[in-house]
């Protein structure tokens, strides 16, 4: 990385950054200037490890020639092509491509700009779905306590975190219903897919009960929830689910957002727990975060029916986006593709996994840490609280990110996710950074 002086600019006031503390960043800012390989550089100039993989979208990680040629080849010959009605042969052959990493026969691939919006689609998909085969009263979408489904309004209200749901409690969507969380109190340290809980998913049958099935177009679940620090399906969970929505004549939509693209070991968590959904959602590290872009993944079944249902030459699916499968973001998906297949990617990251997670398990002993959950290469390091909720995980982050390592913070919650070009060294330097983060974070609460 060069060794210049990074400008900082003259007024960081115009600026309203999303899911951020702005006023206590603004007085102290952190500014990221350079990023190449595991390692980003900030406004100080001090190297930092980057060990949650940006927001878990560069796990090939920084400054990957192979994309950067792509994109600027890319650009130089065609910059957009609009989609609608039209195209470029890119986006077909990345379908294609894509098409050979997802589970079962969901080889039917829309685009869309980002996860928020690849939700949207899967949902209105479902919807779309059922009007076809003539259910058009299947309108009612599950979701689940503590997930993530993007910021958009369909998003969020399928969503279960209560501090992105409550201020907009007046604009959610109708008709739909949560089903609990999967984190019991008996998950704590337990590393992989918990013993207990699979009976959480019988929630579903009892959501079908008391609100008629026949109402019900899809249930969606991240198939570990993410953002609100990994929590681990436990053994048997997602099969129930899907047993339920078979039964139902329910869809079951996967969001994959986080976890696509190798982060359990497997291409999708679909592939590593053996249950297929009807659609799944895709993102981030599809251009390796690079470019904005997302994808829903559809049964072909799915697709028939919605084409079957419009007369030929008609648009089948009134949905789109003016950046669905874009020149820029299809020529670094198309590169990303390749580095998976030349660097054999997925199984690097299931080789990898045991190590970070005894690595992650190692900082049991400390006495700021609540709780330790992971699968793969993600995992959670929950802080106990301090004086409220997300006092204790921002501070903490604060801490390690003094000390040379930059991850993710939701509430009291730590999340990491490192890149699968890691190296065994890479992981101990992520453990040893937290242990000092986190042990100058309990130093600072004695003083
Ligand atoms: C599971 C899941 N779905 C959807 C999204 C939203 O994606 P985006 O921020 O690209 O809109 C995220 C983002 O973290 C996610 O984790």
């Amino acid at each position: 990385m060069s060794s210049e002086k990074p400008e900082i600019p003259n007024s960081l006031n115009e600026h309203w950054m999303p899911f951020s503390s702005n006023r206590d960043f603004k007085e102290n800012p952190r500014l990221i200037t350079e990023a190449k390989g595991v390692y980003l550089k900030n406004h100080q100039g001090q190297t930092q490890i980057d060990a949650s993989s940006g927001l878990f979208c560069n796990p090939l990680g920084h400054g990957r020639e192979e994309i950067i040629n792509a994109i600027t080849n890319q650009l130089k010959k065609l910059d957009y092509a609009q989609p609608f009605q039209q195209g470029f042969g890119g986006s077909f052959e990345l379908a294609t491509r894509i098409s050979k990493h997802t589970p079962g026969n969901l080889n039917r691939i829309f685009y869309s700009t980002g996860g928020s919006d690849a939700v949207e689609t899967a949902i209105k998909i479902s919807i779309a779905y059922h009007k076809a085969k003539g259910q058009g009263e299947r309108f009612r979408i599950v979701g689940r306590e503590r997930a993530y489904h993007g910021m958009h309004i369909g998003g969020t209200s399928v969503g279960g975190m209560v501090n992105n749901v409550k201020t907009f409690a007046s604009v959610l969507m109708p008709g739909v219903v949560h089903m609990r969380h999967t984190h019991l109190p008996e998950h704590k340290f337990v590393s992989g897919q918990p013993e207990t809980g699979a009976e959480l998913a019988n929630d579903l049958e009892r959501i079908c009960a008391n609100f008629g099935s026949e109402n019900i177009s899809a249930c969606i679940v991240e198939p570990i929830a993410g953002s609100t620090g990994t929590l681990v399906p436990p053994k048997g969970y997602l099969q129930r689910l899907r047993e339920i929505c078979d039964k139902h004549g329910i869809l079951l939509i996967f969001d994959e957002v986080i976890t696509g693209w190798g982060r359990t070991g497997s291409p999708f968590a679909s592939q590593e727990y053996g249950v297929t959904p009807d659609i799944m959602t895709m993102a981030k590290a599809t251009t390796n975060g690079i470019v904005p872009m997302g994808a829903v993944a559809c049964k072909e079944e799915i697709y028939d029916a919605i084409m079957e249902n419009s007369p030929k030459g008609a648009i089948e699916l009134f949905h789109g986006y003016t950046y669905s499968g874009i020149p820029i973001a299809v020529s670094a998906a198309l590169a990303v593709q390749d580095i998976i297949e030349k660097e054999d990617i997925f199984k690097r990251a299931k080789e990898m996994s045991p190590y970070f997670q005894k690595g992650l398990m190692s900082l049991k002993d400390l006495d700021a840490v609540d709780n330790i959950r992971g699968y793969g290469m993600m995992g959670g390091i929950d802080m106990k609280m301090d004086k409220k909720p997300g006092a204790a995980g921002f501070t903490t982050f604060k801490h390690c990110y003094d000390a040379g390592i930059n991850f993710k913070a939701t509430g009291d919650c730590l999340i990491i996710a490192p890149m699968f070009i890691c190296e065994k060294k890479h992981i101990d330097e992520i453990i040893d950074k937290l242990r000092t983060g986190i042990t100058n974070y309990s130093k600072s609460k004695k003083n």
